[in-house]
């Protein structure tokens, strides 16, 4: 899944309400059913785009590790993978 507001709609909450929406229902949905265990959400975002990891970081994600090569498309092609825990 990829998250992406268009450039002249940023700033406005769009991509805030989504994610914040995401999260509130893994952690009240994830005691049983499909989601039983989940304790734990992680994605990959470019090591060039700050805005993205500052903007995950308010919701709690932590930057770990460095994947090299992790795009095909685009350059730089590394990433850090960004965890948080949610429970
Ligand atoms: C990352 C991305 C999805 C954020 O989307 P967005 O719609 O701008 O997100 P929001 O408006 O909810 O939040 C962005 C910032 O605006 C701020 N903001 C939200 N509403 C605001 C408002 N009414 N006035 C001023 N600032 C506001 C937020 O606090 C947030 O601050 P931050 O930069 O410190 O995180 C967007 O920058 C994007 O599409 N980037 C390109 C694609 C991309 O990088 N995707 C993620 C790859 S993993």
């Amino acid at each position: 899944m990829t998250l992406a507001t268009l450039a002249p709609y940023r700033n406005r909450s769009i991509g805030s309400t989504p994610l914040s929406s995401i999260l509130t229902y893994i952690q009240e949905h994830n005691t049983d059913g499909a989601l039983k265990d989940v304790d734990e959400i992680m994605l990959h975002v470019q090591t060039s785009n700050e805005d993205a990891i500052q903007f995950y970081e308010n919701f709690g994600f932590e930057k770990g590790e460095l994947v090299e090569g992790y795009f095909k498309r685009i350059d730089p092609p590394d990433c850090f993978v960004l965890s948080k825990k949610l429970r």
